[in-house]
């Protein structure tokens, strides 16, 4: 069973929303997706209850604390887990041993790039290349000079930037109404859709 962990252990890039989304994609799919939380602030789950019923079903795990060791519960053919930032010592370690993807939101701006360096470089001294890593720039404009940055910063520690997403109002709106990009006319959404596909094809291939 694939398990993608979405992690970064500064606050506010994006996790809960790529954690959302992958497992929006996976239930578009018509898989038997979890997503659980590992975070105390539990956005996900928070999220998962404003999923509106007609929506394509995504299940929770109780990740948290002891209980994320259990193994999910039994039919479920890909999990997702959220994480929080600060996430560190031992509780990473767990969760990253379950991992066979790790995704990793990146914003970039220099701060970010800085922050998130350490967390990169323990990481991959950690877990070598199993788990596979991939990065995403989050709230990036591919065309800026902040974009070349984040390219060259991911180059240089030999990791796939798999793709950037705009910053739009579209996840913030969706967000609130318990959605994902995959769940609405596409023709609505389609600039972000075009950013995710190849994060939709680093994540089934
Ligand atoms: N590409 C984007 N464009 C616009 N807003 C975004 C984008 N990605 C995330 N956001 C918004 O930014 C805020 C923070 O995102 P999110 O909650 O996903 O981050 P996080 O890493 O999970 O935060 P935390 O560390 O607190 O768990 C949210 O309000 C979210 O809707
Ligand atoms: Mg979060």
């Amino acid at each position: 069973m694939p398990v993608v962990v979405v992690a970064n252990p500064k606050g506010g890039v994006g996790k809960s929303t790529l954690a959302t989304h992958i497992a929006g994609h996976y239930a578009r799919q018509g898989h038997a997706v979890m997503l659980g939380d590992v975070d105390r602030q539990q956005s996900s789950r928070f999220w998962l209850g404003l999923r509106p019923p007609q929506a394509r079903p995504i299940s929770t795990w109780e990740a948290s604390g002891e209980r994320l060791l259990l193994k999910p519960p039994r039919g479920t053919t890909h999990a997702v887990l959220d994480t929080p930032a600060g996430l560190h010592g031992w509780r990473s370690s767990e969760v990253f041993k379950l991992a066979d993807k790790i995704v990793v939101p990146l914003q970039a701006s220099v701060f970010d790039i800085f922050a998130t360096r350490d967390f990169l470089d323990e990481l991959t001294a950690r877990t070598g290349r199993q788990p596979q890593i991939g990065i995403v720039g989050m709230r990036v404009d591919p065309r800026t000079i902040a974009a070349d940055h984040l390219r060259e910063f991911v180059e240089s520690l030999g990791l796939p930037l798999v793709t950037m997403l705009r910053s739009t109002q579209n996840y913030v709106h969706l967000a609130a109404r318990g959605l994902t990009l995959f769940d609405v006319t596409p023709t609505r959404v389609e600039k972000d859709l075009a950013q995710w596909a190849p994060l939709q094809q680093w994540l089934d291939g």
